[in-house]
């Protein structure tokens, strides 16, 4: 009887593990829509580029009040007829990042930042000045896109090519550390191909928690799972790699 039982609890235990481990593996799926939630502040660095202007579009989308950090001379052609607001700097300066982050209270800042010219350590200084100023001015969640590749997803990346982009993976793994030790909230979404389909192609992008994964995604699919992570509990403090199953990977 006792021995029945022990068999019993043992079963019902390994039962618990398998199923916690599917939990853990389950994430932000291709079907998660944009989930209209308590409207947040929400500041996006780099919302003038590619992927920060699908960014900006989702989060209006769902309802946010979107303020865009933005260089004095970038193109904002993208935003056109967007009700966004606007405050201008250069994120390599952090009196500006400071300036930025003071002038509002944001409830949530989002880094979509992309190189500016050729100089790598450009992600190291803006992952630290944002990370250190969303710490300091009280921002709930700071969600960054970062690259496959970095940190503990080096083996993702293919050999053949690391080594050229190694300085790269180094820099954006300072910002990544950076945006972790600050004591926020976080979400870092890595990709690692973006592809990007025509718009009458519908998106399959998903969210993984496996550090091995290496695919493509759409800058199009990146910004929806942006925008489903604002307030997301299985969203904090986790490092994602996103990935889109129905476009080809190019390695
Ligand atoms: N794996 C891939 O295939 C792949 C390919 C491309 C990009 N990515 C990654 O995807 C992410 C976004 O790329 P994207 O294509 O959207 O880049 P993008 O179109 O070049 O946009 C970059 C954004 O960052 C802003 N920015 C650059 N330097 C700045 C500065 N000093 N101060 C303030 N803003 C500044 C740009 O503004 P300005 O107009 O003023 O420059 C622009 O809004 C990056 O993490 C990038 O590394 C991956």
């Amino acid at each position: 009887m006792v021995k029945t039982l022990n068999f019993l609890i043992r079963r019902k235990l390994l039962a618990s593990i398998v199923l916690l481990g599917v939990a853990r593996s389950i994430t932000l799926g291709a079907a998660a829509a944009t989930k209209v939630g308590t409207p947040r502040k929400i500041l996006v660095f780099g919302g003038s580029g590619q992927l920060g202007s699908q960014i900006v579009r989702a989060l209006l989308a769902a309802g946010h009040d979107v303020t865009v950090f933005i260089r004095p001379t970038s193109d904002r052609s993208r935003l056109a007829n967007l009700t966004v607001h606007y405050v201008e700097g250069d994120v390599t300066v952090e009196a500006d990042v400071r300036r930025a982050m003071q002038a509002t209270r944001f409830d949530v800042v989002i880094d979509a930042l992309g190189r500016s010219g050729a100089n790598v350590s450009f992600f190291a200084v803006s992952g630290t000045h944002i990370a250190k100023w969303a710490a300091a001015t009280g921002v709930r969640q700071l969600i960054l896109h970062s690259s496959v590749g970095t940190g503990q997803s080096k083996d993702a990346y293919p050999s053949e090519r690391y080594v050229a982009m190694r300085a790269l993976f180094a820099a954006k793994e300072t910002g990544e550390n950076a945006v972790i030790g600050s004591g926020v909230t976080y979400t870092i979404i890595r990709n690692a191909v973006l592809r990007d389909p025509p718009d009458d192609v519908p998106e399959r992008a998903r969210l993984v928690n496996d550090q091995h994964v290496y695919g493509s995604v759409s800058r199009r699919g990146l910004a929806r799972l942006t925008a489903s992570c604002i307030d997301e509990p299985s969203c904090r403090n986790e490092i994602f790699h996103a990935i889109d199953d129905t476009l080809p990977v190019l390695r």
